[in-house]
This record gives structure tokens, sequence and C-alpha cells, in this order.
């Protein structure tokens, strides 16, 4: 999702061409905090004149997200991108050459991790339920499958989505496969467990600083091994023994990323309200809709869902007559993205099925609880306009 496209950045009663007293809904808007809630600690960066590799306000953001999480420091890797920690990742755990499965529904980051790691995106579709991959059916297609040499699993918490980790820990055990979980929306759902994942900091995210992410890894040792992927590869004599990029976070980011700690109870509450508000319009409208399990109660930043009626670029573009910005997420899939198309993908009728109907709903702290109930009346009144077509 990107911030670039939407003109207005506030919501505002206003006239929106043809449909009087309506409202002019943005996308999204960023919750970072205020300047004067990290200003002290941009100017403690700039008198300290460390401004990254490794310094102490990234040291101090690792540790408050570590101790948030129940874990040792050395598990919490700060990265400059989810992209870039997941390519790090991948790059310290997973064995080069050999295929990534991966959920066709997801974003265009994870195949492109993957590749940068030295891997083959492999496509597998998601259950109907949970939108995410079904640990029975991955490891079905990795027992049959001779041709492919799975080298990783790349689960994705879809817009932030519980997974069952239990299960997918299990499935690890079983078959030995690494598996990494994608979790670029879900630093509310970010839990402890035996899988490596990664969480994104992106502007656009519930918990955004600018651009950034985190890596949260099993052990110490892979923790360890994290780190030094983000830093080429480098060991303490700054010679690169392993594969690896430059994905450190900055100093200044850190900076934000501690005073984003500091407010994020406030933000959560707030996006939350705003999430409970759509069931509640929703579930009175009698609108016919379906959302994945594991969503609910989840501060992220959007309201996905998945509407029976015009498919989602219709949806889009009659909520944009009415002033909503509504976004199809992860568009067709990844199958279907040009430097993908290449990839393994043995049909993926979900996917399919989710890329024509999901839209993702403007959910952020400042959207007004008023707004939450007009894009509710604006997808009824969609609704009834394709039926009586
Ligand atoms: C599933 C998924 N993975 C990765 C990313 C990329 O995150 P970042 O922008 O921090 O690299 C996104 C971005 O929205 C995403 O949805």
């Amino acid at each position: 999702m990107s911030i670039l496209p939407m003109p207005a950045l506030e919501v505002a009663a206003g006239a929106v061409s043809g449909v009087p007293s309506a409202w002019t809904v943005p996308l999204f808007i960023p919750s970072l905090p205020a300047f004067d809630v990290y200003q002290q600690r941009l100017q403690q960066v700039s008198a300290s004149g460390t401004f990254t590799n490794f310094g102490p306000m990234l040291r101090a953001f690792e540790m408050a997200l570590a101790e948030g999480l129940g874990v040792s420091p050395t598990r919490v890797v700060g990265v400059s991108s989810a992209t870039a920690g997941l390519t790090c990742a991948l790059l310290a755990v997973a064995e080069r050459g050999g295929h990534c499965i991966m959920p066709a529904w997801t974003h265009s980051a994870t195949p492109s991790a993957a590749r940068r790691a030295g891997l083959e995106p492999w496509f597998l579709d998601v259950d109907l339920e949970t939108w995410q991959l079904d640990p029975t059916d991955v490891e079905e297609r990795i027992s049959l499958s001779e041709a492919a040499r799975v080298a990783a699993v790349v689960l994705v918490s879809p817009f932030g989505a519980r997974i069952d980790v239990p299960e997918w820990e299990a499935f690890a055990d079983r078959t030995g496969v690494p598996v990494l979980v994608d979790a670029a929306a879900g630093f509310d759902t970010w839990q402890d467990s035996r899988l490596t994942s990664v969480v994104s900091f992106h502007a656009t995210k519930g918990f955004g600083i600018g651009e950034g992410g985190a890596v949260l890894a099993p052990d110490d040792s892979t923790g360890l091994r994290i780190r030094m992927a983000t830093s080429l590869g480098m060991d303490s004599n700054r010679v690169a023994v392993v594969d690896g990029m430059n994905a450190k976070l900055d100093e200044f980011r850190s900076a934000i990323g501690l005073a984003a700690l500091d407010t994020w109870q406030d933000v959560r509450a707030a996006i939350l309200e705003r999430s409970r508000a759509y069931f509640v319009a929703l579930h009175r409208s009698g609108l016919s809709f379906r959302r994945p399990y594991g969503l609910e109660d989840v501060a992220n930043s959007t309201y996905p869902i998945a509407l029976s009626g015009p498919h989602a670029v219709d949806m889009i573009e009659a909520l944009a007559q009415r002033g909503v910005h509504a976004r199809r997420w992860w568009g067709d899939g990844c199958h279907r993205v040009p430097v993908f198309v290449s990839c393994p993908c043995e049909g993926v009728p979900v996917t399919d099925a989710l890329a024509a109907r999901v839209i993702g709903l403007p959910l952020y702290a400042t959207v007004p609880l008023a707004a939450i109930e007009y894009v509710v009346s604006c997808l009824e009144e969609i609704g009834r306009e394709y039926e009586h077509r």
C-alpha cells in the first residue's frame, strides 16, 4: 500500500461529485508519533555522532521489542524493511538454490525476498477460511514433488491475521524444512515461537516508523546469523564470511521506533475501536461478506473484506465515486505479477477468487467512526445498485 496517491490528508465532510454531503475518506493516514515525542531522541543521535552500524538507539529499540515479546534481545534484529529482513532471514536459514514455498496470495515483497536470497518462489494456494497456506496441503506437495528441493516455506499472515503456531512448529519438526513467517502487517499479533518471523514498520502499517522492520529469530544463534546477514555477512573482523546485504536499521529510525512504542497502546486502542465499528456496521448491514479467520481484534492498517457483488476493481471504482478510497491489496495474486509468472504454480483457485473479491477498506487511528458508517452505507448502496442492474 502506498500513501502517495492520496490527495487529502484528513477526513473531511464535503461534497463529492454527484454525491451531496458525503465524506472523503482516504485509504490511510499514518499514525507515526508527533515530532515532539521523538525530537529529543533525534538530538541525542545527532550529538552522539553514531548514525548507524548497530548503535545504542538500535540496541535500545531491539531491547524494548524483546521485552515486549518476552524473549532474549539477541533474537530480535531491527532491519531497514520487512523485505530486507525476510531476505536476510532466508539467507541465514535456507540452503541456496532450492524452492521457497509461499502463498500466491501475498505482496510481491515475499517472492522478491526469496529471489534475492537465491531461492525460486513456488506458489501454492491458500485456504478459503484463513487466507493462509494449509500445512497439510504443503506437506503433501513436498512429499509428492520429486522435481523440487524445498529449502524453506514462507507463511504469510494475511493483513496481520494470527497463524496457527503449534501446527506450523509441528510441521517444521516433521519435515525438517525451515518455516518463516512474513508477518509484515502483524506487529499486533507478533509472538514468540520456534519459527522465524518478520514484521514491517513501514509508515503504512499500524505500527509505523517510516521504513523499517524487525526479525524475531527462534534462538540466539539464528539471531546472530541473521544480524550478520544484515551487515553484508561480516564477522567481528569485518570480513564477509556468509552471504548478506546491507539491511541495518539506522539510529534515527530506531529513535522514532522507541517513540512509536511509547504511543503504540493509544494508537492500538483507537484502531481496535474502529475495527469493531466496521464489525458492528457490517453485521447490521445484511451485506454478504467474508473475512479471514484470526483477524478480529487485531490492530492493523486496513479492513480487508471479500464482498459478494461487483468485481473488486468495479467495487473500488464505485467507492471512489463516493469519495471512499479502497484498494486491492495484493492485486491478482503474485502468480500473475509479470516478474513472477515464470515461477512454479499449479493453479490457485482460492487465490484467484480472493483476488477478484477482496478489497482493503480505510482503517487507521484517526478515521472518524461516522466515516466508517458512511463507508458501509456506500457498500450497501453499491450492492443494491448491482442487484438491480
Ligand atoms: C505480506 C507483505 N510482506 C512484505 C511487505 C513489505 O514490507 P516492507 O515495506 O517493510 O518491506 C508487505 C508490505 O505491505 C506485505 O504486505
